[in-house]
């Protein structure tokens, strides 16, 4: 769903002749401006939220402060403190593409001014680019079976002490026309481990069956499989694929994904491309041997691979692994490399990860939606499977009612916003 943003009636119109929808004048940061309200009872001074010019609902002045607390750019930075060539570098964001050693300048901002700089710039173009449209969407563990045996992740083959799960189409289907029609989510991710029990008949099957009872966006998020799976699961409705290059650097990703090969992922996520999947792709922050240089280079690869979705998130040591012992990604270079992520694709949907949020609590919500993210991604795997999930341990499970409250239900308007920022994201 989008997140619908609250402003003040400063007036309204009157137009003499009852129609249900009136015309309003509104007051928010970015001024005085006449929208639409869908419904009747509305006085000046009231608080209400809207979306794509559109008032949807009347709320609280103090349910609107609270958000907009959230929302609001950061304070301005004094830039007069900032070293020439870092100023140069945000300056020419706007007019060209940063070299690779730009990035990495970028990434090396120290704290305090340079990196206020940077996330408030993030912001700002996120303001000016896609104005106040931030989404609201799930995501359905489906399995936490998995085949392969990437080092750093709690549900790898090799983990034998954990509790496994799979759910049943059924049950996934069932979870999907929840979450779209009661608490009005417009775009699911359904994720698993690599796990070939569900085949691609049945994938088809799920997708076919979810369409035919809903008006959502299906990202697919399965793992390694065939082009001619990802040719099915487009033609029975699928519109999008999280899938994650993990790391650029070939020596890095070979060392930490036994029997895998980063061409071979690549080609496929290109395959991907072609098919006419949306894609949401990324890395891992804090991979053993990483240096800035390589997350300069993974930056580089999200945009050349087009992405629609930037995913990015840190590591997080988990117990089962291999790399229990290996320190966790650090939260500023992912609010770093989030905000140079929309420097470099300004129209990207970039959700704050929940690797982040695990980090850094609600606060990293609210760090990531002022450092140029634009999206949040909610855990609705049924709960009596969700703490069987173990990716990393204690992932982060917020204040999903709170967020939820201002997401804007109305089906078709919600939908349409969404469709068309999807195909915008990478426009230029
Ligand atoms: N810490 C953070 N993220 C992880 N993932 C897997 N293991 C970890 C971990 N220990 C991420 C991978 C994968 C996604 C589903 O979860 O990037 O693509």
């Amino acid at each position: 769903m989008c997140l619908t943003i609250p402003a003040k009636v400063i007036s309204v119109e009157d137009s003499g002749d009852n129609l249900p929808l009136k015309r309003i004048t509104i007051r928010d940061s970015r001024g005085e401006r006449s929208i639409t309200a869908l419904f009747e009872d509305i006085r000046a001074g009231d608080w209400v939220l809207y979306a794509s010019d559109m008032a949807v609902e009347k709320i609280s002045e103090d349910d609107a402060r609270e958000i907009l607390e959230l929302l609001e750019p950061r304070s301005h930075i004094d830039i007069s403190r900032l070293d020439s060539v870092f100023l140069e570098i945000l300056k020419a964001c706007h007019t060209r593409e940063l070299r690779r050693e730009e990035i990495i300048r970028l990434l090396h901002a120290s704290e305090g001014v340079e990196m206020e700089a940077l996330l408030s710039e993030a912001n700002t173009i996120r303001q000016a680019r896609l104005r106040d449209f931030f989404c609201i969407h799930g995501i359905i563990e489906f399995s936490s079976h998995c085949v392969r045996n990437c080092l750093y992740c709690g549900l790898r083959r090799d983990s034998n002490d954990i509790q496994r799960y799979r759910m049943r189409p059924d049950e996934i289907v069932n979870s999907v026309y929840d979450a779209v029609n009661r608490r009005g989510y417009k775009l699911i991710v359904l994720q698993s481990g690599d796990d070939f029990y569900y085949t691609d008949d049945m994938l088809c099957d799920i997708i076919r069956k979810i369409k035919e009872k809903c008006r959502v966006f299906i990202f697919m998020s399965v793992g390694e499989r065939s082009r001619t799976s990802y040719e099915k699961m487009k033609d029975a409705g699928a519109n999008g694929v999280l899938f994650r290059f993990e790391t650029s650097n070939k020596a890095i990703y070979n060392s930490i994904h036994p029997g895998q090969s980063y061409d071979e992922r690549i080609a496929l996520l290109l395959e991907m491309k072609k098919l006419g999947y949306f894609i949401a792709t990324g890395f891992l922050i804090g991979l053993p041997g990483q240096t800035v240089e390589d997350i300069a280079d993974d930056i580089i690869t999200i945009k050349s691979l087009g992405a629609n979705m930037v995913t990015v998130g840190p590591f997080i040591p988990s117990d089962v692994t291999p790399l229990a012992l290996h320190p966790a990604g650090s939260a500023a270079m992912t609010l770093k490399v989030t905000a140079i992520s929309r420097l470099l694709t300004p129209k990207a949907k970039i959700p704050v990860t929940t690797a982040l949020e695990t980090i850094e609590n609600e606060a990293g919500r609210k760090l990531g939606l002022s450092s140029g993210a634009n999206a949040l991604m909610f855990n609705l795997t049924p709960e009596k499977y969700r703490g069987d999930y173990m990716i990393y341990p204690n992932k982060y499970h917020g204040k999903e009612e709170f967020w939820e409250k201002y997401g804007l239900y109305k089906e078709e308007l919600s939908y349409k916003m969404l469709e068309k920022k999807m195909s915008e994201a990478f426009e230029e």
